[in-house]
């Protein structure tokens, strides 16, 4: 959720804090602030708002520092506000302490401070903290065990960041369920919430895992557990470039990523179809394929638009694999004590893959027996890397909050699972070698229609002041109808519904009336001609009506007021199609409504808290 940027070096921290969190504005935030320890002083400045903000107010007091941390917080124990923006000091303001998580049992701690006497600046539960590694500096141990002390007394996830000017040579990081990782410099060496804030600097770097603690010098870094375990940690190279970080002259992230698809579906196959014997090959997955497909049950659990690929991945499963599937909502089956054990297969889908429910989940399904399989986008992250096994999408990082490419990637992962299963069962050869044809011809089909833009964007522009929206598909669409409801109201704040469209006529055709857009997901297959009767329903209301159809469809264009047309594909892949003219709909709609679209109210990119 929030952002973690620490340096300790040689050179002035400042401006390379600073940078830092500017590259982690798109996980969401809403105050921020940086503290730095230098020979002469400790200095803390934080503000409510943005980190352009920040910056104003840093370069006015012209801070410099070869030691300091920064910080972006998502407020989830007391408001929005500077005196709750971190880093959290300790009383001597020796001490500053910044943290991404949520310290669960911060009020029973609390009270023991201060019967101590301890004084409580903010509302957070951060400072609880803060102020525990005091009590423990106070009791003589060493800033990493006053760390480690108190860390042992704390319930709830933490990914953290410490200094100390009693201590000045070094930054103590440690996490629990919030990611974070150290950057090998040269001379220098750096803390963050993830690798986008040290690319520029380093691509070396080292992924904390739950549980860790690092000593970080400026030439060297030492790792323990909380139990004071010595660990041994591997330097991994990052192969990110930072032009992948920028917008590549595009208005927003959003619109950057919308036309990576072509690129991002095609590297999600890279490498990965093999047509002579019309398999994938998932290295990921190595030595666990039979152990899922003689598994009892397959569940695919995620949130949001990651659950919305899971809908699909049941559809495709199912039809061409033959084994029964359940989709759960993570954050349901997290609490629900789910029937699960030894003989059952869980598949994890997060982009992020530090979804708090989500790993929450995949804890309680680990605690089960069950295999755990991740399908993640960001290399490294907790999901993926507490997993059994599992397959990265490769969609590159996705930036705006509301996912896109990171969807039809997810698309492809669970269509070269289904691949594999299916080609395992009953799926002949030439079966899987029509799949992995269509499969090939993707990246040109979304081409096709990212090509579209400026019609879709004329058609955005009549529906632009519309309130409610209704989206309907059957099928393999009906999973697009949601997530197509999904980017139009998490980015343009308009109301919208997705729904199967069978369902329209239990209720939601009630709302139908000429100021009620309806989107269809309406191409070729086998319920094509039940759509065309929920169209008629529709139009005999007079809704108005935006299909998307295949080429070549001239038949629903004549019922409706507007069509965008898309390619045909293998059944199971047309999701990766009809979602693209919806997420270009949504994007348009919010930027005339001239909202932020890469960073919507209330939204982070990866929810790490409850
Ligand atoms: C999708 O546009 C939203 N940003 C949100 O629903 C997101 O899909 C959800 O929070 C899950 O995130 P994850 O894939 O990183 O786990
Ligand atoms: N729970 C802490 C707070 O509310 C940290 C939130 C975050 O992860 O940014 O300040």
């Amino acid at each position: 959720m929030c952002g973690i940027v620490g340096y300790i070096g040689d050179k002035n921290c400042v401006p390379i804090i600073i940078e830092g969190l500017k590259r982690l504005e798109y996980r969401g935030y809403d105050s921020a602030g940086i503290g730095i320890i230098n020979g002469k002083e400790c200095k803390v400045i934080k503000t409510k708002g943005k980190v352009s903000e920040l910056e104003k107010l840093v370069y006015k007091e012209k801070l410099e520092s070869n030691l300091g941390i920064g910080h972006t917080r998502w407020a989830t124990h007391g408001e929005p506000s500077t005196v709750n923006a971190h880093p959290h000091l300790n009383k001597d303001k020796t001490l500053f302490l910044i943290h991404n998580g949520i310290i669960e049992n911060y009020l029973s701690l609390k009270k023991g401070l201060l019967k101590e006497g301890y004084e409580f600046l903010s509302e957070t539960d951060t400072e609880v903290l803060a102020h525990l590694i005091d009590h423990y500096l106070k009791l003589k141990h060493s800033l990493f065990q006053a760390v480690r002390y108190a860390l042992n007394e704390v319930e709830g996830t933490y990914g953290i960041a410490v200094i100390y000017k009693g201590e000045p040579d070094k930054i103590i990081a440690a996490r629990k369920g919030s990611p974070l990782v150290l950057g090998i410099g040269d001379n220098e060496n750096f803390v963050a919430s993830d690798v986008n804030a040290l690319i520029a600097h380093t691509k070396k770097v080292v992924y904390l895992e739950d549980g860790e603690i690092a000593e970080v010098y400026k030439d060297k870094f030492e790792t323990k557990t909380v139990a004071d375990e010595t660990i041994i940690k591997e330097i991994h190279q990052v192969d990110m470039k930072i032009d992948e970080l920028s917008k590549g002259g595009f208005a927003h992230y959003m619109l950057k990523e919308i036309m990576d698809q072509p690129e991002s579906i095609y590297n999600s196959m890279r490498g990965r179809l093999v047509y002579d014997e019309g398999v994938p090959k998932l290295g990921g997955l190595q030595g666990f394929e039979e152990r899922i497909i003689n598994s009892r049950r397959i569940i695919l659990a995620a949130c949001g638009t990651s659950w919305h690929a899971a809908l699909v991945g049941e559809y495709m499963i199912e039809q061409f694999a033959g084994k029964a599937v359940e989709v759960e909502y993570a954050s349901e089956m997290r609490y629900r004590n789910p029937i699960i054990d030894k003989d059952d297969t869980v598949i994890f889908i997060s982009q992020s893959g530090e979804t708090a429910d989500t790993l929450a989940a995949m804890k309680e399904a680990k605690k089960k027996g069950a295999l755990c399989i991740g399908i993640c986008n960001v290399v490294g992250s907790t999901i993926a890397r507490e997993s059994d096994a599992g397959v990265y999408i490769h969609a590159g990082p996705e930036i705006g909050v509301a996912s896109t490419k990171a969807f039809t990637s997810q698309i492809v992962v669970l269509a070269l699972i289904t691949l594999l299963l299916a080609r395992k069962r009953n799926l002949s050869l030439p079966e899987g070698q029509d799949i992995i044809k269509h499969m090939k011809k993707l990246t040109e089909k979304v081409d096709s229609i990212l090509k579209q833009n400026d019609y879709i964007k004329s058609i955005a522009e009549k529906y632009v002041n519309s309130k409610n929206f209704l989206y309907l598909g059957r099928g393999y669409n009906f999973p697009v109808a949601l997530e197509g409801a999904l980017k139009l109201k998490e980015i343009s704040y308009i109301h919208a519904e997705g729904y199967p469209a069978a369902e329209m006529k239990h209720g939601p055709i009630a709302l139908i009336d000429d100021n009620m857009p309806v989107v269809f997901i309406a191409t070729k297959d086998s319920v094509y001609d039940k759509v065309i009767s929920n169209i008629q329903e529709v139009r005999a209301r007079k809704g108005r009506i935006l299909a998307i159809v295949n080429e070549g469809d001239d038949q629903i264009e004549t019922m409706v007021d507007h069509v965008i047309k898309v390619p045909k594909t293998h059944n199971m892949l047309t999701p990766i199609l009809t979602v693209v003219p919806l997420q270009l709909l949504a994007y348009h709609i919010a930027v005339m409504k001239g909202l932020n679209v890469d960073q919507p109210r209330n939204l982070a990119k990866s929810v790490t808290v409850e």
